[in-house]
């Protein structure tokens, strides 16, 4: 596992193989079944886990977690609200303090784009990110690429169609990042005030027009409106929305071919996506969930063996000798 980040804040941080080799170890993992107790253990000592979610989770939270408790580490959750966070301190002095109690790493998930960045330099502790506020959510990404291999779908010169917000999403920054690596072709599909505004990588394109995205995709991603990320009141009418960009099972039933529908998750119902939808053989959304699993133990075993650059938890006491 060696040359793993020891801070995984972003897509770019992994080489090629390095997706490859989670991939293997994802599909190794899920091979062996998911029952407790039945893996084998990775790890020679325990490990010590902080998840520590500073913005609501349901999927991503409780993944890591479940992810943890079958590779045999030892996982508590991090309660920010009743954290000294919430007293003034800052995100280093935490991390640092959770080192001294002796974790070896912290998930984290930040409201704050980019809050992780700055610690790769200098990780106070290892990391993997959670996703960062509009900047990137790395390890859906990757679960996403994994359920996409696993469902027999190929990604060679196929288009994902990426609808919805956007702009304001990091799991699209993250996977505009990711799969273009594997042949993929991208389009975002949205109104104006949701198409990213930075320049887009290769292979990625953008239209507003619903007919032409969903004419050339080979599986529709659908995203929520990102509402808590919108800096000024966009104005946009959901309704209005809803019956340009919202896909109901008619919709997708009328392509003349048969589309899988990804959503990350949370969902709205009647906006993006309708519950006929959810419920048609079309939607994938709880096979992404169930690959997350193996994906975030392959992350996990990534980051905490990576070899290189060790980062251990404080380990020695100090005495007043070190001052001489
Ligand atoms: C996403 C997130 O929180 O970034 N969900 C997830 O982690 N599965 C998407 C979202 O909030 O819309």
């Amino acid at each position: 596992m060696k040359g793993f980040p020891s801070v995984f804040e972003s897509i770019k941080d992994l080489s090629v193989p390095q997706i490859h080799r989670l991939l293997n170890l994802a599909r190794t993992y899920k091979d062996q079944g998911l029952d407790f107790g039945q893996i084998p253990k990775p790890f020679l000592h325990r490990p010590l886990v902080a998840t520590c979610f500073l913005e609501h989770s349901t999927r991503t939270m409780h993944s890591f977690g479940v992810a943890l408790d079958h590779l045999g580490a030892t996982h508590i959750n991090f309660d920010a609200q009743r954290s000294s966070l919430a007293k003034g301190e800052d995100l280093e002095q935490t991390l640092l303090t959770l080192r001294a109690q002796g974790f070896h790493l912290a998930v984290i998930r930040t409201p704050i784009s980019q809050q992780l960045a700055p610690f790769k330099s200098s990780p106070p502790i290892k990391i993997i990110n959670g996703g960062d506020g509009q900047n990137e959510h790395p390890t859906q990404a990757l679960l996403d690429l994994f359920t996409m291999i696993e469902i027999g779908m190929p990604l060679k010169n196929q288009t994902i169609a990426i609808i919805g917000d956007g702009r304001h999403s990091r799991v699209t920054h993250s996977l505009i990042e990711l799969l273009p690596q594997f042949g993929c072709q991208i389009i975002l599909c949205g109104p104006e005030e949701f198409l990213p505004q930075e320049p887009l990588p290769t292979g990625v394109q953008a239209t507003s027009d619903m007919n032409e995205a969903l004419e050339k995709a080979s599986l529709l991603y659908l995203l929520r409106i990102q509402k808590e990320r919108h800096e000024s009141k966009i104005n946009f009418d959901v309704d209005h929305y809803a019956t340009q960009y919202g896909l109901n099972l008619e919709r997708v039933d009328s392509l003349s071919r048969r589309v899988p529908v990804f959503h990350p998750g949370p969902c709205n119902i009647d906006v993006e996506i309708s519950r006929d939808l959810i419920q048609s053989k079309y939607y994938f959304g709880h096979e992404q969930v169930k690959h997350s699993i193996p994906m975030r133990m392959a992350i996990i075993q990534a980051v905490l063996q990576n070899g290189e650059k060790e980062i251990k938890p404080f380990e020695s006491f100090r005495t007043l000798d070190s001052l001489q």
